[in-house]
């Protein structure tokens, strides 16, 4: 990769830089040689109700898995993001509010006004019998209640699960059911891109299958009317009418859960993703800090939707936690033109920005004339998650935006670890456009073998990404099931936490990430697992089969591209395309709405029944040179089949 152009630390970086080149090799060694004493140090930027004697322990031996950081420290995560504020930035803003529609006006809430809110949204989920350990699933919009909601969770110990609100009423009914939740928080509708999604009436769907006790606290954003059920259902202004203003925050150890989030896997229903309060705050509050190269006083703008963990790491817990400025934003890119994010920076002085390289191919691809006119000077760093990003969107992102001085961190990391993994550091980090380059402290990444799981220990490597050993905010377990926990990450490469993800190492070290060795597809950043797909086309009662691969989307990164076999006497049209891809946006939401369905009478299998998903995928590439042995086919003549409908779309 002799092409690949570095670009140095600039010098003035060298002089502000929270960390420069040489204080990352000191602290990084450090890091990996005496864990116990780097991070007995670094824990000291969180408030201690009872500072931990314990460090770290941990066993990653397989089937016996087990993490735990400061477990015998004391700590309130709410107290961390707030109370601990209000002495010298009570009057400092804690959270912008950027709106859907740039006609609404923002808002700006003060700690103090956090604090307030917080504080009464507490003692409203305590009146509804909410108490600490219980589960609440969170169904809103980008509003500032969700930021309330999350924090009035942690404040009495109460664990949150956040369903993005784009996920159709079933999978918020199987969510709330996994995770047992008492109560759901919902919002009349969800306005996004000028339109409005009816969140309460999903809510009503999705509470229809779920158990009787099950209550709903509902946030008035938009006005217009809902069903309120009559016992079950409560409007969250008029409960707060009857509640005190200050709510004790509960005490928690260190290892009691923050949050449940689900997230896709290569099998099976979406696994409930766990992580705890200590650990989890002190990697996401030091990863915000060190590699946005927050000062106080900054205003930062993470672009994810907290239905996401970018949203809850990079939006409420790591800023809060470091007492930062951070801008909600409501809507899209795309609303009311692609000029709406440069509008926000340029509004809101916003210094730090965050976004997904999906986002960016699709602004890149509207043409320079949306950030032609916007100033943009304010911006001192940029940032970029949830897929490799291609050189193209980099250079873009670097010349157009950040006009050609401001550092890119490429951030690799996943809903599993937390917050960021591998990452370059805006004052330390000579950067190559495409690469997420170095560990972070504490973080011992490994390449291994595919096959054998051998370690490759030459710097030049090509293999599966997995990690040597914890770091806090590695996420603890699956929700009610450990065994899963254990298997998932640490059955197929013993002695390791294991990614999912391919990865190159180049000679300097940097790690390119490769994307997804997994059946889970990556579609806008967002993860898909094709066996969710799958079953939702399969639960069509003129489907017989289906398999589901990623194909290459020019804007998404992947597509989902559908093979689907129909039950005998059914005729392929574009009609019955057309309710398919409708019937898996009513299953799942239209995040997994079907690029691209292809009718296919058989599906290429092995002799023993087994669908070859690697044929499968050449075809949706268009790389018919290159299926492979396709010698173990029950029945080779279904490939030419595929191949020549294949070619006959085009
Ligand atoms: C992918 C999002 C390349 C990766 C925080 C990972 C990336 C999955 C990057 C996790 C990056 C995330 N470069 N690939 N900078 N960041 N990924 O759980 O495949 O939604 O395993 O977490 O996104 O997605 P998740």
């Amino acid at each position: 990769m002799s092409d690949v152009q570095v670009h140095p630390v600039q010098d003035a970086w060298k002089e502000r830089a929270l960390v420069n080149a040489e204080q990352y090799e000191e602290m990084y060694k450090r890091s990996i040689d005496d864990p116990d004493g780097f991070w007995k140090e670094h824990m000291q930027r969180l408030d201690w109700i009872k500072e931990p004697t314990k460090i770290k322990d941990v066993n990653f031996n397989y089937p016996d898995i087990s993490i735990k950081w400061f477990e015998d420290g004391e700590l309130n995560v709410s107290a961390n993001c707030i109370d601990r504020h209000l002495k010298d930035k009570g009057n400092q803003t804690a959270i912008i509010w950027e709106p859907d529609s740039p006609d609404e006006d923002a808002q700006h809430i003060t700690y103090q006004q956090l604090h307030s809110h917080v504080c009464k949204f507490a003692n409203v989920l305590k009146e509804m019998g909410v108490g600490k350990g219980d589960r609440v699933v969170i169904y809103l919009p980008m509003i500032p209640q969700a930021a309330f909601a999350m924090l009035a969770c942690a404040r009495i110990g109460a664990i949150h699960s956040i369903v993005f609100a784009g996920f159709s009423p079933d999978a918020l009914a199987d969510r709330i059911n996994d995770c047992d939740a008492k109560l759901l928080i919902t919002a009349d509708f969800a306005p996004r891109g000028g339109r409005k999604t009816p969140l309460k009436t999903n809510a009503d769907k999705a509470l229809a299958k779920c158990g009787d006790d099950v209550k709903c606290l509902v946030i008035k954003r938009v006005g217009d009317d809902v069903t309120m059920q009559d016992g079950r259902d409560f409007w969250l202004h008029e409960m707060e009418q009857a509640v005190a203003n200050d709510c004790e925050p509960e005490v928690m150890n260190a290892e009691d859960p923050l949050f449940v989030l689900y997230t896709s896997g290569s099998t099976g229903k979406p696994k409930g993703v766990v992580h705890t309060s200590g650990g989890y705050l002190l990697w996401t509050s030091m990863t915000q800090e060190i590699v946005f190269d927050y000062h106080p006083g900054d205003i930062y703008w993470c672009g994810a939707d907290i239905g996401w963990v970018t949203g809850h790491s990079y939006i409420v817990y790591g800023p809060l936690a470091n007492g930062a400025t951070t801008l909600m934003f409501e809507g899209v890119p795309t609303y009311p033109d692609a000029s709406r994010f440069w509008q926000v920076i340029d509004k809101h002085k916003v210094n730090q920005f965050y976004t997904a390289p999906t986002a960016i191919r699709a602004l890149m691809g509207k043409g320079d004339s949306f950030v032609e006119g916007h100033d943009l000077s304010t911006l001192k760093v940029l940032g970029t998650v949830g897929e490799p990003i291609n050189p193209e969107a980099w250079d873009w992102y670097f010349h157009k935006i950040g006009k050609g001085t401001t550092p890119i961190v490429d951030t690799w990391w996943q809903t599993e670890t937390g917050g960021h993994l591998i990452t370059p550091l805006p004052g330390a980090t000579p950067l190559k456009p495409g690469s997420a380059t170095n560990p972070f402290f504490g973080v011992r990444p490994v390449m291994l073998e595919a096959e054998s799981g051998k370690v490759i220990e030459t710097t030049e490597a090509e293999g599966v990404l997995a990690i040597a050993d914890s770091w806090p905010g590695q996420m603890r377990t699956v929700y009610g099931d450990h065994e899963r926990f254990a298997n998932t990450y640490f059955q197929q490469y013993q002695g390791y936490y294991f990614s999912g993800d391919g990865a190159r190492r180049d000679a300097d070290g940097y790690y390119w990430i490769t994307g997804r060795v997994d059946d889970v597809i990556n579609v806008s950043g967002h993860r898909m697992g094709t066996a969710e797909v799958e079953s939702a086309l399969v639960s069509h009662p003129k489907v017989s089969e289906a398999a589901v691969v990623g194909y290459p989307h020019d804007v998404k990164g992947q597509g989902i591209y559908c093979y689907v076999t129909l039950m005998s006497g059914e005729e392929p049209s574009e009609e019955l395309r057309k309710e398919l891809r409708n019937h898996v946006r009513e299953e799942i939401g239209p995040i997994a709405s079907p690029d691209m369905i292809q009718f296919a009478p058989g599906l290429p299998k092995t002799r023993s029944g087994k669908i070859m998903r690697r044929i499968l995928r050449k075809i949706a590439e268009d790389d018919f040179g290159s299926l492979g042995d396709t010698s173990t086919l029950a029945e080779p003549e279904v490939v030419d089949d595929l191949i020549d409908n294949r070619q006959n779309k085009k």
